[in-house]
């Protein structure tokens, strides 16, 4: 239905639309969609699969009832933590055959892997691990204990 340009037309019948603007409108609407959902993609993408890892000095407090010769491991470390009478040392739990993480047992460590034992003190009891388990630096800043996953000192070392 055609209407003269004078003729005032009713809501309800819209004038046609020519079909050069109407395909730029469509485009422009495209490109409107595509770059939302392009948002939104980059928006639900996954999380790095990567974590941090904890800082390397950490901070801890030795429970009242450890007993004397017995293991702390500090939860979500690879450190065991001892206290006897001539003071508080930690050996590193990390295998130095190829990096597993030793299990404490009455004998020392065992390493779950490949099956090296360590001491008590960390010394190889059985391989094929080449070296003992080095033991970490540690500060004492009054019942808090300083530990430095980065720094080992000389087997024996107690503060
Ligand atoms: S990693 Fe421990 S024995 Fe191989």
């Amino acid at each position: 239905m055609t209407t003269h340009p004078t003729e005032k037309r009713s809501r309800f019948d819209p004038e046609p639309i020519a079909r050069r603007d109407f395909l730029g409108l469509a485009a422009l609407g495209s490109m409107f969609a595509a770059f939302a959902l392009s948002l939104l993609g980059m928006l639900k993408l996954p999380k790095a699969a990567v974590s941090a890892s904890p800082a390397k000095k950490f901070n801890v407090t030795l429970p009242d009832t450890l007993a004397d010769g017995e293991a702390f491991i500090p939860p979500g470390r690879n450190v065991a933590v001892f206290r006897d009478a001539q003071g508080v040392y930690a050996i590193s739990t990390i295998c130095t055959h190829l990096g597993c993480i030793v299990k404490t047992s009455a004998a020392g460590f065992d390493c779950p892997c490949h099956g090296s034992g360590f001491q008590k003190d960390g010394a190889v009891r059985k391989g094929p691990a080449p070296k003992p388990l080095p033991w970490l630096k540690v500060s004492l800043n009054g019942s808090v204990l300083t530990i430095d996953e980065e720094s080992t000192v000389k087997s024996g070392t107690k503060v």
